[in-house]
């Protein structure tokens, strides 16, 4: 998506070998029109696939997820990391590991909200590893809804988690790929192909 990758090398900051910085648009300061603008490219990769609901992970999937679901008139859920004070119901529950923290984080999300009649997409903001997208297909399953695919803004596809998910069949549309950020410099997939 050629306006998020302006976007990127525009705000984007390269912190290291492996990490990229945005939170100009994304992770801390939202841009809207960014976000509306990729809802509906998200909504339209995935307008024939009868989704029912989005699911995603708090906090940074819920801005490009709530777009795509305004645009595919669904509701959108996100996993929780903590437990709120209202969540008395039922829940799913699963793990995301972190590479980098060397950590667990619980992820919950209620038996009410998601059933085996539901055509799930998924949306997060990077992928990286896929620690996230597994446990939130791992509440999916759980769910016996269906999985449909994962929409994700910005892939780096240096880390392994995409070509995982693809391996084992499932759908992966990611906006932007980053195939390295080496010497502080975004490259992108495409720039490879070209
Ligand atoms: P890891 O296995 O390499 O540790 O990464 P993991 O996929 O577990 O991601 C940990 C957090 O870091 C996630 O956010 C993920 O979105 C984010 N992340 C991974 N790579 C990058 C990157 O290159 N740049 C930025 N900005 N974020 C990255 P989170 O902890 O769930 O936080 P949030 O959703 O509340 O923002
Ligand atoms: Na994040
Ligand atoms: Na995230």
């Amino acid at each position: 998506m050629k306006l998020l990758e302006e976007k990127i090398i525009l705000e984007g900051n390269v912190l290291s070998d492996s990490v990229l910085k945005v939170d100009r648009f994304l992770n801390h300061q939202i841009d809207p029109e960014l976000m509306l603008s990729i809802g509906k490219e998200f909504a339209e990769r995935f307008k024939n696939d009868q989704i029912t609901k989005i699911l995603t992970l708090e906090s940074s999937g819920i801005a490009p997820a709530v777009m795509t679901g305004l645009i595919l008139q669904t509701p959108v859920l996100f996993a929780r990391k903590k437990k709120s004070l209202t969540m008395v119901d039922d829940l799913y529950h699963s793990e995301v590991y972190s590479f980098t923290k060397q950590e667990k984080t619980e992820v919950s999300v209620s038996k009410k909200l998601l059933n085996t009649n539901d055509r799930v997409l998924l949306i997060d903001d990077f992928l990286a590893n896929g620690q996230a997208a597994l446990a939130l297909i791992d509440i999916v399953n759980q769910a016996e809804a269906s999985l449909v695919g994962l929409g994700i803004v910005i892939e780096k596809t240096f880390q392994n988690g995409g070509d995982q998910l693809r391996k084992n069949g499932i759908r992966v549309e990611s906006l932007a790929q980053i195939l390295s950020l080496e010497n502080g410099r975004v490259h992108f997939v495409h720039e490879e192909v070209k």
